[in-house]
C-alpha cells in the first residue's frame, strides 16, 4: 500500500524500464506483405500506402534480399492480376505458371530460408472482385473451398511454405488440409483468417490490387455475407476454435488496433500461435497523419506495433515492418 509501495520506482530509468518491460518487438514478429505484379523494373508506388509499392519479379527478388538481410524472415505474398485474365471462377489462380506460381519460386530461389506465404482467396482473380464464385447474387461456399483447396495444392507446389486463405468461406480450412494431404503435402502449412472482420480498413489495399468488389447489378457489393459483423465478439472464437479443430496451423485476426479485445480473446481461447493483421487502413491513417505533420511517425508506429503485440498477437502481418525493424 502507498506510501510503501510507489509504483514510479519502476519507471525512474530507462534502465529499470528496460528491465522490467514486458513486451519487446524484434525482427521476429513480423510478416511483410508484398504485392507483385507483371512486367520488368517495376515498382509502382501505391497512391494510397505512401513507400509502399507494387513489384514485378526482379525487384521481388532484390527486397526478399534486403529483408533477410533486415533480419525479417517472412513474407507473404499477394499478386495484382491482369483484368484480362480474371473470370468468376478465378481459373487464372489455378495457372501453374501464373503470376503467384513465378513469384514463390523468385523468392524461394532468391532466398530459400526466407518463409513464404501466399494469399489464398479468389478476389485478385475475380472479374467481380469477390472472395468466391458468384452465381445469383450470392457467393457461393462450398464450390468456392473446392477451387481454394486446388489453388493451395498449386501455390505448395511451388514451394510455398504456408498457404493464407483470406477469404472467409465456411469449411475451406479442412477443404484445404484434405486437398493438400491427398496430394502429399503434408509439410505445407495453414495460416487461416481465422477472424477476419467486413472491414472499411481494406481500402488502401484494394486500390493496391485492384480487387474492390465491382458495381453491376446482382453482384453483392460488399463482402458482409461471408466477412464477420464489426459488432460480434462470440463469432470470432467460434470461427477460431472450428479453423483450429479443421487444422488451421495458425490462426489470425484482422484488422489490428480496431480488434485488439478480439486478439486478446483468442490468445486466451486457442494453443496455437496467433498473428494479428495490421492492415492497409492502418497504414495510411498513419502515414497521412505524419504527412501532415500531426502524429510523430516513429514514436506512433511502435505504440502500435507494441500494443498489437501486447494484446496476445505472436506474429504481426505488417506494411511498417521495414520501417520498424531499421529503428530497432
Ligand atoms: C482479400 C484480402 C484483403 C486483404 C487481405 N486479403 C481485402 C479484402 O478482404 O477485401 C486486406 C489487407 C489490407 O487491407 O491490408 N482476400
Amino acid at each position: 500500500m502507498y506510501p510503501l509501495i510507489r509504483n514510479r520506482r519502476l519507471r525512474t530509468s530507462e534502465s529499470i524500464r528496460r528491465l522490467v518491460r514486458e513486451t519487446v518487438i524484434t525482427p521476429d514478429d513480423f510478416l511483410v506483405p508484398l504485392f507483385v505484379v507483371e512486367g520488368k523494373g517495376i515498382k509502382e508506388e501505391i497512391a494510397s500506402m505512401p513507400n509502399y509499392y507494387r513489384l514485378s519479379l526482379d525487384n521481388l527478388e532484390k527486397e526478399v534480399r534486403e529483408l533477410w538481410q533486415m533480419g525479417l524472415c517472412a513474407v507473404l505474398l499477394f499478386v495484382k492480376v491482369p483484368d484480362n485474365l480474371k473470370d468468376n471462377e478465378g481459373t487464372e489462380a489455378l495457372n501453374s505458371n501464373g503470376l503467384m506460381q513465378r513469384a514463390i519460386q523468385t523468392v524461394k530461389s532468391a532466398c530459400p530460408e526466407m518463409l513464404v506465404m501466399t494469399d489464398v482467396a479468389l478476389d485478385p482473380y475475380s472479374s467481380f472482385g469477390h472472395d468466391g464464385i458468384v452465381a445469383e447474387g450470392k457467393i457461393l461456399n462450398d464450390e468456392t473451398s473446392e477451387v481454394l483447396g486446388e489453388m493451395s495444392i498449386s501455390h505448395a507446389q511451388a514451394g510455398a511454405d504456408f498457404v493464407a486463405p483470406s477469404d472467409m468461406m465456411d469449411g475451406r480450412i479442412l477443404t484445404i488440409r484434405e486437398a493438400l494431404e491427398n496430394e502429399g503435402l503434408t509439410d505445407t502449412g495453414i495460416m487461416s483468417y481465422a477472424a477476419k472482420y467486413a472491414s472499411a480498413f481494406y481500402g488502401p489495399f484494394r486500390d493496391a490490387l485492384d480487387s474492390a468488389p465491382v458495381a453491376v447489378q446482382n453482384v453483392p457489393k460488399d463482402k458482409k455475407t461471408y466477412q464477420m459483423d464489426p459488432a460480434n465478439r462470440f463469432e470470432a472464437i467460434k470461427e477460431t476454435q472450428m479453423d483450429v479443430a479443421e487444422g488451421a496451423d495458425i490462426v489470425m485476426v484482422k484488422p489490428g488496433l480496431a480488434y485488439l479485445d478480439i486478439v486478446r480473446e483468442i490468445r486466451n481461447e486457442v494453443e496455437v500461435p496467433v498473428a494479428v493483421y495490421q492492415v492497409s487502413g492502418e497504414y495510411a491513417m498513419l502515414k497521412a497523419a505524419a504527412e501532415k505533420g500531426w502524429l510523430d511517425h516513429d514514436a506512433v508506429m511502435l505504440e502500435q506495433l507494441i500494443a498489437l503485440k501486447r494484446a496476445g498477437a505472436n506474429i504481426i502481418a505488417s506494411y511498417f515492418a521495414k520501417d520498424a525493424v531499421r529503428l530497432l
